[in-house]
This record gives structure tokens, C-alpha cells and sequence, in this order.
């Protein structure tokens, strides 16, 4: 695999944060929700970046970015709505469709598991995934996340629930 840092996202990145998302806006529209056209700007991309640093500084939320060796941001990876009463918290990720299958979700999925592990105290970790997006649940699967049952699973238009629960997260594949 080429070099890759996983790093928190900055104040600092907006020119680079709206440029991965301008250039992959239609491959994550196919994939997951569509964002608010007016996120789409310098000024919507720094409201949103104060936002996300403003939750991680009250420890709800935990935002980072993977950068190429050039310094351009090909991913995205959050730790989101984090709980310190019930030691649970979501994960979200997106990949620049150029940068896929070199399993740069899995090493952003597994960083944010040891993360929620080491630094955040949590047990247990929930991710939503459309049942469409095959790669998604690969990637799932192979971090440990379980599927779980709910009635209307079988809807392609409606988003599966995974769960996984870090003290067993030793069974890492
Ligand atoms: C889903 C996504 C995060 C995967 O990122 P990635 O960096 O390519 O993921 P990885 O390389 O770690 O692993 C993906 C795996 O899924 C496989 N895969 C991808 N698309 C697939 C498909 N349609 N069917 C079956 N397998 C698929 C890949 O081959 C790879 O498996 P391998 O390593 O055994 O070859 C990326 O495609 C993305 O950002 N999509 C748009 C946003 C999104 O869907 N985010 C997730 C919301 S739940």
C-alpha cells in the first residue's frame, strides 16, 4: 500500500476537506445520504469542520481524515454521537472513489475500534450500512461487526444495523 496517515481533522483543512468531497459528491450520493447543497462551499465545509471540532472537543464526537503522501485527503473516518453513560458511540466512513480497494476503509475502521477502545472506554460500536453496499459490509465483516436481525431487513432501500462489541474485539480478522 502506498503511505496513508490517519489524522484528526483540522480547522485547517477546509480548502482540502471540500475538494474530496466536490470530487466525490456523486459517488457518495450513490452510496449513502446526500449532503445540503450548501455544504458544498468554503464557508458550508468551515461551518461544518467547526462543528465536528466542536463535538470532539466536548467528547462527542471523534473526527479524522486519511492523507495521501501528497497531502490530500482521500477519506474520511468519524467516531460520531459518542456515549460515555452507555460506552457506545457509531462509526461513518467514505473512501475518494479513486483510493478504493487498497482497504484503506478497514485500516480507518480498525484505527477508529482501537480509538473507541483505548481512548474513549466504549464496549460496543454500531454502524449503518444500505444492504446494497456490498464493500461497506465487507469491510464490517471483517472488523468484526455483526449483522443485526430487525423485521424489513430484506429492503434495499433500508439501512442495516451492525454491532460490535470491543471486549471481543480480539477476533479482529
Ligand atoms: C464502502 C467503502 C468505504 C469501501 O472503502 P475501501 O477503502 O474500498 O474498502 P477496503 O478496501 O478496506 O475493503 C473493501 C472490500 O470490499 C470489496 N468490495 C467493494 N465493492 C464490492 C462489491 N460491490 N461487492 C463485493 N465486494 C466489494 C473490495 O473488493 C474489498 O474487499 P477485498 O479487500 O477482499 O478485495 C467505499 O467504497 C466508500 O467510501 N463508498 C462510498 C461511501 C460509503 O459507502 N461509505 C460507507 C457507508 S456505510
Amino acid at each position: 500500500m502506498t503511505s496513508f496517515i490517519i489524522r484528526e481533522l483540522k480547522s485547517t483543512d477546509t480548502e482540502a476537506l471540500l475538494a474530496f468531497e466536490v470530487r466525490n459528491r456523486h459517488w457518495f450520493e450513490a452510496n449513502i445520504d446526500a449532503r445540503a447543497t450548501s455544504f458544498y462551499s468554503p464557508e458550508g465545509v468551515a461551518d461544518h469542520i467547526a462543528g465536528y471540532l466542536s463535538d470532539f472537543a466536548s467528547g462527542a464526537w471523534h473526527p479524522l481524515v486519511i492523507e495521501d503522501a501528497d497531502g490530500s485527503i482521500v477519506g474520511r473516518a468519524n467516531l460520531k454521537s459518542i456515549d460515555s453513560a452507555t460506552a457506545c458511540a457509531e462509526v461513518g466512513y467514505r473512501i475518494d472513489q479513486h483510493a478504493c480497494g487498497q482497504g484503506l476503509a478497514t485500516l480507518a475502521l480498525r484505527h477508529m475500534i482501537e480509538q473507541a477502545r483505548v481512548r474513549w472506554k466504549l464496549t460496543q460500536l454500531v454502524a449503518y450500512a444500505y444492504q446494497a453496499n456490498l464493500g461497506s459490509q465487507k469491510v464490517l465483516d471483517r472488523c468484526g461487526f455483526v449483522l443485526e436481525h430487525a423485521d424489513g431487513d430484506d429492503e434495499p432501500a433500508k439501512e442495516r444495523r451492525f454491532v460490535l462489541f470491543i471486549h471481543s474485539a480480539g477476533s479482529l480478522r
